[in-house]
Order: C-alpha cells, then structure tokens, then sequence
C-alpha cells in the first residue's frame, strides 16, 4: 500500500483527499496543515503548507511514497523542488514552471510569444506612465492586475478613469499587495462566460478534466466582492464540444508545448481559466494547481483512479491512461462566514453534522474549521463546501441545497443561486451551445449562445 502526503488545509484538499480514499493502492494518508474535517480521514501535523523546510522535514520523518503539494504559494516558492531534491515522488510544478501562476507578465509574455489566444495588455513599473497609458487608451472598464500572487485579490476591473488610476495608484505606489504589485497588467476588458478547466500533465501529454463554474462574487445576482470562490457546477454548459476541440488545438496543447520549449515543462495539474468570447476562447488566468472550489465538483466526477493518475503524471506516462468521467453533474455550495470575503468571526459551533462533519446524501469538503472540545468550529472564511451529484445539474442543486439547509451556525452566509446560470444556459439551448462572431450583441444581452 502506498502512503501520501497531501500539503494544504482547505476544500480542495480535502476534496483530494477523499478521492485518494478511494484508491484500492492508497494506504495511510497524511494532510498538513489539514483542518477539523480533513482529520477525519487523514493523519494532520502542523506544519503551515507554506514552510518549505517544515514540510521537508515533515516528509523525512514520514517517507510518504507520493507529495501533493496543492496550494499556490508553496509551489511558487519551490516546495516540489526541494521535496524532489530529497528524493520524494511529486505532484505538483516545479518552481520554474509554477511561474505560470506567479507572475502574470510571464504568463501574458508567454502567450503572446506562442500565439495563446488572450486579452491584448501592457505591462507597467512606473505609475506615470501607467495613467498615462490608461488616458490615452480611454477604454472602460479597463482591467487592472497585479503582477504576482495576491490571494485572488490582485484584479481590479474599473469602471471609469478615476478608479483605475486609483488601482494604479494602489498597487505601484501604496504597494497593496507587497512585491506583487510593484509590476502591474493593464488589460483588454473581455466579455462571454468563463470556464475553468483544470488538466493532468506530465510535460508530453494532456488531459483535460471534466469543465466547471465557479461563482467568484459573494452575493446572488454576481453582486458583492471577489471572493475564493462560493460554488462551483460541473460540467459547464458553456463548453461545449466545439469550444473543447478549439481549446485543446489552440490553448492546451500550445501551453504545453511553450512550457517546454522555454525549458519550464509542467508536471502537474494545469488550471485554465477561460472566457468563451464571442471571438472564441481566450485565457484570462493560468493556475499552476487544482483549482478551489472546482477541485470540490471536478473528482466526485472522476471515474477513476486518483493516485494512479497522480503516479502516472510523476513517471511521464500519462499517455498510457485512460480518464473517464461520470455521466450526470455536480455541484457544491460553499458555505461562508458572515462577512467574508472581508471581517469575519471564528469559532462558531457548526450544528447539523455528523461526528465526521458529514450529511447524508452530500460529501460535505471542510475548508475552513476545526475541532474544539470534539465539535466542529467555524475557523476560516469558506467553511464548507456542501457537494451532490445529480443525474441532472438540476437534482445536484436540489441536493446540494437540501444538505446545506441541514447545517447552520451563527450568521452563516451563502448564495442560494449556484448553478442558476449554467441551468438557464441549458434551458436555452440544451445540446449545442456554441458561439459566433457576429453574436456579440446577442451574447451582451442574454450572456448565452444559441445554436443557429
Ligand atoms: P483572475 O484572478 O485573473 O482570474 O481574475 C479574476 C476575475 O476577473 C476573472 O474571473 C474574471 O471574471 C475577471 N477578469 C479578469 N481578466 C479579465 C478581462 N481581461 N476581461 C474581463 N474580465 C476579466
Ligand atoms: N476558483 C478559482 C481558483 O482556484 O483560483
């Protein structure tokens, strides 16, 4: 039996987490930091996911057969390579290649370089020059982006002149988000549906994974602040098999092929972040991990060996698996803390779980609690991610939603229209779902597509 380390304390850890559970070759599984529920089924230590030589010293003392080191920073920061350099087995980017998700400008530089479809931009040092630029283009909303990593924050799209420049102003100068925003992106505002679509790669070969949608704003309706993300549903409607074929022939396979051909192959999973334009797909965002919460909607589909998988990206013979996926859908409804994405309080007693911190008929994913006096407590943002798979999207939200209404606990907050989008999106057009150039004015007013 195979024993894993899985670094990371969150939903989509968790996620993971139980989809290794079900491997026939996984033996003891381990989480660090992990949280109340992941300790459920898998051995925590505290070591913080971001302490490079803790973790290290961590996996000496365990000798796991297999690493997944999840989250962004630790990967950004080259916990694969110093794990590697010990000689531990690997899921998950090395830091040359994890710059994909750490600095914009490179990911923009490459995809201008290879021809990746994406927003046109122009990169920035010098806040002058910046408001200079933004006068000139006199284009709104313009879209403002940090550099470097920025715990989802780092992406401002302003409306008008006077709340770019005070981006601009924000990042280089006031240094918002540290170094990370001492370069800046000004970008091409671009409108459609996004798609996130995470992938398994070992540098020869990808595979993309079931597609989803996540639901970044705090409030129904797309209103309210970024947040980490307050549900997901998959598959996407929106990606439909012709927008599949055109991502993988002119997205996919050419991300990987630049990766190698600047000498940074990526082994691991490789996120695309994706706008369905009525010009075709374009990429708004690379993540050099598995995403949160879509992680949480894209395994309870796998039809498969996780860990196989996993060792097959490690030994470079990702050809030779075969990936399916479930039929039907899935969603999750995460379930926040009054306030988040801003103040919150922690330690609020979560009543409606059972002693696993589970409910009948979901797959509750813990993203943000811990154990007090053996009762579960609130202690994060995101606290849960209430998952069901449906035959229908439909029977998923029902089921999703009917969990959720067992659990509650203090001010607890959470969207009541997940999926609500994706269900119109199908309601409209059930089958072929596809885009057009000449439908832009369709596409602004409904924000779907209909089959001509
Ligand atoms: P990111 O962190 O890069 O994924 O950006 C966060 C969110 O900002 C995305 O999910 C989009 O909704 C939005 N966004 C980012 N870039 C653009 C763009 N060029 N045009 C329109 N919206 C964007
Ligand atoms: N849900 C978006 C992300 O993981 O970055």
């Amino acid at each position: 039996m195979k024993n894993v380390l899985v670094v990371g304390g969150g939903g989509r850890e968790h996620a993971i987490i139980m989809k290794l559970a079900e491997s026939k070759q996984v033996g003891k599984l381990y989480c660090t930091p992990g949280n109340g529920g992941i300790s459920k089924y898998a051995e925590c230590f505290d070591v913080a996911a971001t302490d490079i030589d803790g973790v290290v010293e961590l996996a000496k003392k365990l000798a796991p057969d297999m690493v997944v080191v999840a989250p962004d920073d630790p990967l950004v920061m080259g916990m694969a390579d110093a794990l590697q350099a010990e000689g531990f087995k690997v899921f998950g980017p090395k830091k040359d290649a994890a710059i994909i998700e750490g600095s914009k400008v490179f990911s923009k530089n490459l995809m201008k370089k290879y021809g990746i479809p994406t927003a046109g931009y122009e990169v920035f040092t010098d806040a002058e020059k910046a408001v200079e630029y933004l006068k000139s283009e006199n284009s709104y909303p313009a879209v403002i982006k940090a550099d470097g990593l920025a715990l989802g924050k780092g992406v401002i799209i302003a409306e008008n002149e006077d709340d770019a420049i005070k981006a601009v102003h924000e990042m280089i100068d006031d240094k918002k988000f540290g170094e990370s925003s001492a370069r800046i992106v000004i970008e091409e505002y671009l409108t459609g549906p996004e798609v996130s679509v995470l992938s398994f790669t070992d540098g020869k070969t990808i595979v993309p994974m079931i597609s989803s949608m996540d639901h970044k704003r705090a409030f129904d309706g797309d209103k309210g602040l970024n947040t980490g993300g307050m549900g997901t549903v998959s598959p996407n409607p929106y990606y439909t098999e012709n927008v599949a074929a055109e991502c993988m022939e002119k997205i996919f396979i050419p991300t990987m092929n630049a990766m190698n051909s600047e000498g940074r192959t990526f082994e691991g999973c490789l996120y695309f972040g994706l706008m369905i334009t009525p010009k075709g797909p374009k990429v708004i965002e690379y993540n050099c991990r598995f995403g949160d919460p879509e992680t949480q909607v894209v395994l309870p589909m796998l039809d498969g060996d996780l860990y196989e998988i996993f060792q097959a990206v490690c030994d470079h013979t990702l050809s030779e698996m075969k990936i399916s996926w479930k039929t039907g859908s899935c969603a999750c409804v995460v379930m926040a803390s009054g306030g988040y994405p801003e103040k919150y309080e922690k330690g609020l007693e979560i009543s409606g779980v059972d002693g696993n911190g589970q409910i009948d008929g979901c797959q509750v994913f813990h993203a943000g609690t811990k154990l007090a006096g053996g009762k579960f407590v609130t202690n994060g943002g995101r606290v849960l991610g209430v998952t069901a798979t449906g035959l229908s999207l439909n029977g998923a939200l029902e089921k999703a939603y009917a969990g959720v209404a067992k659990i509650s606990w203090k001010d607890v907050h959470y969207r009541k229209d997940i999926g609500k989008r994706a269900l119109d999106a199908l309601n409209s057009d059930p089958l072929d779902l596809h885009y057009k150039d000449d439908m832009e004015d369709y596409i602004e007013e409904n924000g779907v597509y209909l089959r001509q």
